[in-house]
């Protein structure tokens, strides 16, 4: 029996051999004896023509079972990683890398430019997979191997995407096989332009950028600073791996439930001040934490969210409209001003009373004692909103912070107030609710099946955040279950 010496083997098969025992973790013996097994049992991957090097041709796209699904190691997704000829190739190895970290299953594609700046086998080392490099190939089009590597996969990342690479997709080109690939795929496309500011700055350039936007492609960088180029620096450099890692993660990720979207939601949240002379005033404990909270909540379930916040010391919450006020006058205005909306949700501490005649100058001390405070009614919003005849948001949501009977002094303000449901919390100083950054509340709600009848649902102990997200999610499901009719 003849034996056979690897080492004589050509270059092509050896390199072929040990990247499958590595892959397979065999020794490159035990690799050739499965390999001569599978060829007898007929089952055997092709190692002829192109396949036989590490730059493998379409024809040889096998289905997806990586190394490391095949060391047990749970995938959430495939990405197939298109490397175009730039100076910043050299960057898409580590992204190779930082994409395997994420559990990202990674197959490349290496356009002709970019073997000149990083090598096939580097990058079949590190991403533990054949790369693919040519379109056309004899054996190839029995199985339309590029189709397979547009559609096998969750997203495909272009990284470098040179400007040619960018005109190539932008004029629908298909004459290589990264090109071919872009054209063919029915999946996200995520892109990493890098190139010299000039070239990104160039008329044809911003001409590509603008229709594969309009295509629907999404972008990650080009970042500003130094260039590969000595002395030259703008914008043009390539996002780093990292950047271009957790933009695929975002993409990958399925999409957030946006219960709320077409939703119009108006949010009072915080105390008033209000007025006794230019530098004094009535205020209470109220923090604004809840209701900030609640419009965070509301944002992210895809709301459009008008905020009408008394002083605060909280940033305002992005993608939402803050309109900042003072008073309960005031309050009232804004929140008249932002009608219609679909839902009103009145968390803010308004103050009851104000000063009947707020002092145009500082009061001042005199020997005849104090000044008198007489104190007037402040306009009741959340009474005056639930009451409005034309323009009353079809679901009217008040908080009652109590600090005695709590349950029964919420359902007197829910018949008292005309509101649909109360959000019941105890502030008694004990709590430390006021200020504090956690709630336990009770939603009441009328019960319009039996007339007058008061659902009570009492929630546990949790942080505001929590309880705006269990709000916002019992928002959802009454409108799921009763959709609202449209604010007019
Ligand atoms: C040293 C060198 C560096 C290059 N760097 C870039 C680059 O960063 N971005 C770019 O768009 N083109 C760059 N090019 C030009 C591309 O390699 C050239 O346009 C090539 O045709 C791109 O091919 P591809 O898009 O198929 O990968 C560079 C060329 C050379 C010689």
């Amino acid at each position: 029996m003849a034996s056979l010496t690897i080492r004589k083997l050509d270059e092509g098969v050896k390199t072929y051999l040990r990247l499958r025992s590595a892959k397979n973790r065999r020794s490159v013996e035990e690799e050739v004896r499965v390999i001569l097994r599978e060829l007898i049992e007929g089952r055997e991957e092709p190692l002829t023509g192109s396949a036989a090097s590490t730059a493998a041709s379409p024809a040889a796209v096998p289905q997806r079972t990586s190394a490391l699904a095949e060391a047990g190691v749970t995938l959430i997704a495939s990405v197939t990683l298109i490397i175009g000829g730039g100076i910043a190739a050299y960057k898409s190895l580590d992204l190779i890398r930082r994409l395997k970290e994420r559990r990202i299953e990674v197959r490349c594609v290496l356009t002709k430019a970019a073997q000149q700046f990083v090598t096939p086998l580097a990058v079949s080392a590190l991403s533990h997979e054949r790369v693919y490099t040519d379109l056309f190939d004899p054996q190839s089009e029995f199985d339309a191997g590029h189709i397979r590597l547009a559609r096998d996969c969750d997203l495909i990342v272009v990284a470098p995407a040179t400007a040619d690479l960018m005109a190539k997709m932008a004029g629908g080109h298909a004459d290589d096989l990264a090109s071919a690939i872009l054209l063919a795929a029915n999946r996200k496309i995520l892109i990493a332009p890098a190139m010299n500011p000039l070239m990104w700055a160039n008329a044809a350039t911003r001409r590509n950028v603008a229709q594969l936007t309009r295509d629907g492609v999404a972008f990650i960088g080009p970042n500003t600073g130094e260039m590969a180029e000595a002395g030259e620096a703008g914008t043009g450099r390539m996002s780093e791996a990292i950047e271009i890692a957790a933009a695929a993660e975002r993409l990958l990720r399925p999409p957030v439930p946006r219960p709320l979207a077409g939703k119009r939601v108006l949010i009072t949240a915080g105390p008033t001040h209000e007025p006794i002379d230019p530098v004094r005033y009535i205020a209470n404990r109220s923090s604004g934490k809840q209701g900030f909270a609640i419009a965070a909540a509301a944002q992210a379930a895809g709301a459009e969210v008008i905020l009408v916040s008394g002083p605060v010391d909280l940033d305002d919450p992005a993608g939402v409209t803050v309109r900042h006020v003072e008073s309960a006058r005031h309050m009232l205005e804004q929140v008249e001003a932002a009608l219609p909306v679909d839902i009103a949700i009145f968390a803010a501490a308004v103050a009851d009373w104000r000063v009947a005649s707020e002092g145009a100058q500082k009061l001042k001390k005199t020997s005849a004692g104090m000044p008198p405070l007489q104190l007037v009614e402040n306009p009741d919003i959340l009474a005056t909103i639930s009451k409005m005849k034309d323009k009353r948001p079809p679901l009217v949501i008040g908080f009652a912070a109590e600090t005695e009977h709590l349950i029964d002094n919420a359902k007197a303000k829910l018949k008292r107030k005309g509101c649909d449901w109360i959000v019941a919390n105890d502030v008694s100083p004990a709590t430390g609710v006021m200020g504090g950054d956690r709630n336990t509340v009770h939603l009441l709600s009328k019960n319009s099946e039996k007339d007058g009848d008061i659902a009570v649902d009492s929630w546990p102990v949790m942080t505001k955040e929590q309880v705006a997200t269990e709000l916002v999610t019992h928002i959802a499901k009454s409108l799921a279950d009763k959709p609202l009719e449209p604010a007019s």
